[in-house]
């Protein structure tokens, strides 16, 4: 059993007052009235105009592809290097994604989206078709991994001129921030539509739970109507569509509000450890701590070392010596072109993302690691970089 894990949840006597307090007055289900009162503290915090909680985070990248109009057949652009729960759900909807690289601060190659748009696509009728599969683009998908945040200005004008819709998987970066000229905006409110997750090792958890926000209020209407059954008329039992059963319960809603308040908290104490994981790794040559981009504020949900020169038999060296320390380490999410059943479909100029995915590793970075802990988990890896990689 690990003894330094990569990040689990923070509760207190709060969470659990929280849930008695609903359970004991019958409110536990989606149509409770915390459910609002967390949407609207989402919105509050991430400053959106609208929000809608639900079950997962998946549910929540599922059905902001839905109001995005994507369809079967349809394509949606997205890196490779990122979680399967961001692929799957434009599978869900029987449309191809198109595979994209990352540079090595894993955010997505913005550059090459721009080229490719601009000459693997023409726009015609107000769509954006590709000239290979003649297939039309509604959607592209952007990542921000590892609480980081990416900068996606550049995409937002020929995104809209084409009619694509910018969705943005923020599961693992709520609360980061990023400066655009003079303002600040909330990971997750830079593109049309955000999507968090609150599963049990996100930055805030409400044991699985998910949230989508947006300005539009067509696309929030739509997302209430179809997490809820696309129910028209209760009374009559009438669903004039296909719908899901996909928002937040009312006792997760309450866990959500308590966790929400902490943020700020969690935050900072995030910061500590990936401070701290700065100062120990600070002179090494053979290896990388990601950093958060300049004009951006992480959440540093996770931090993440990229080793130089690892091969797999130092590879195999590194878990062993972390199991054997009870260090929990993970490798970083397997790029989805190589994954059998992802590898049919269209990619372009990928090079990055596999020799990323073969010598980067997640390190413990859950909130009540003491300084001694993180002493204890940096000076490891730093012995086993110095005997088993050459710089
Ligand atoms: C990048 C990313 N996208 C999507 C998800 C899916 O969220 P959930 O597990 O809440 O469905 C996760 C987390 O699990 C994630 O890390």
């Amino acid at each position: 059993m690990p003894k330094f894990h990569l990040s689990i949840p923070d509760y207190n006597l709060k969470e659990i007052t929280a849930v008695t307090k609903a359970i004991k007055s019958g409110w536990i289900s989606t149509a409770g009235p915390d459910v609002i009162k967390f949407e609207k503290f989402i919105c509050k915090k991430v400053n959106a105009k609208y929000s809608v909680a639900l079950n997962s985070g998946t549910s929540a990248i599922h059905l902001a592809l839905s109001v995005a109009g994507v369809k079967r057949g349809d394509e949606v652009l997205v890196q490779s290097l990122t979680y399967v729960a961001s692929i799957n759900p434009i599978l869900y909807l029987g449309a191809n994604p198109i595979f994209f690289d990352v540079d090595n601060n894993f955010h997505l190659k913005i550059d090459d989206i721009y080229e490719f748009l601009k000459t693997q696509t023409v726009f015609k009728n107000k769509k954006c078709i590709n000239k290979k599969t003649k297939k039309i683009i509604k959607a592209l998908l952007v990542t921000h991994l590892w609480g980081n945040v990416q900068n996606i200005q550049k995409l937002r004008n020929i995104c809209k001129v084409r009619n694509i819709t910018i969705i943005e998987d923020a599961a693992e970066s709520l609360g980061s921030k990023i400066k655009v000229g003079k303002k600040i905006i909330n990971c997750g409110c830079q593109g049309n539509l955000g999507c968090y997750s609150f599963n049990g090792n996100k930055i805030i958890t409400t044991g699985s739970g998910g949230a989508v926000v947006t300005k539009n209020k067509s696309f929030f209407k739509n997302i209430n109507y179809l997490a809820n059954q696309s129910k028209d008329d209760a009374f009559h039992d009438i669903h004039k569509k296909m719908g899901f059963n996909y928002k937040l319960n009312n006792l997760l809603s309450c866990l959500g509000i308590i966790q929400l308040k902490k943020l700020d908290n969690f935050i900072m104490r995030k910061k500590k450890i990936h401070d701290h994981y700065k100062k120990e790794f600070k002179n090494m040559d053979n290896l990388k701590l990601l950093m958060p981009l300049p004009n951006t504020l992480s959440n540093y949900w996770f931090n993440v070392v990229t080793f130089k020169n690892l091969d797999n038999i130092s590879f195999k060296k590194l878990k062993l010596m972390c199991k054997e320390n009870g260090i929990e380490i993970r490798q970083v999410w397997k790029p989805a072109h190589t994954q059998d059943y992802l590898k049919k479909f269209q990619q372009f100029k990928i090079y990055n993302s596999e020799k990323l995915y073969k010598k980067s590793v997640c390190l413990p970075s859950s909130l009540r690691l003491s300084k001694k802990n993180l002493k204890f988990v940096s000076r490891k890896i730093k012995n086993f970089c110095q005997i088993n990689i050459k710089t």
